[in-house]
């Protein structure tokens, strides 16, 4: 099983980005304890962070063909990439979208998410743990046959 784990715009300065809303954890950090929970399943976990809309978007068009299902944290494109919700659509593999915060208890704007119509699930709050919980719940749901 192969799973791609996406973070989009400013994920790559966790751990010097507002540590009081997101996480003192660094994205490497958080990108090496999935590909260990990975390994301990015999699951790839294949990572990538852009600050680039259109170098996410083809990171998906390239790898999606050979992965079984996603995990994105779009950052800030959350709120308004058309452009990836429709190359998220076009992939046809289970989607669960991570936000570290809260994105509801913060500026109005956040609480609308573009991506959020056409995933699987969505975790936010629950800070790292949430990139950890989606990968269980990837892998569990797909073992199983459930979301193929
Ligand atoms: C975020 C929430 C977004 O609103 C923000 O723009 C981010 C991070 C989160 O993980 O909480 O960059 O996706």
């Amino acid at each position: 099983m192969r799973i791609l784990v996406i973070n989009g715009p400013n994920l790559n300065i966790l751990g010097r980005r507002d540590k009081e809303v997101y996480t003192e954890k660094t994205l490497a950090e958080i990108e090496s304890l999935l590909k260990s929970q990975g390994e301990a399943l015999d699951v790839e976990v294949i990572t990538f962070q852009s600050n680039s809309e259109g170098e996410l978007i083809d990171f998906i068009q390239e790898q999606s063909n050979s992965a079984d299902g996603i995990i994105i944290n779009p950052g800030a494109l959350t709120h308004y990439s058309f452009s990836l919700h429709d190359a998220l659509v076009d992939v046809r593999l289970p989607i669960i979208e991570v936000h570290l915060s809260n994105i509801y208890s913060r500026e109005g704007w956040r609480a609308n998410s573009v991506i959020a119509p056409i995933v699987k699930g969505q975790i936010s709050g629950l800070g790292w743990r949430g990139y950890v919980a989606a990968l269980q719940t990837l892998i569990d749901e797909l073992s199983g046959g459930n979301w193929k």
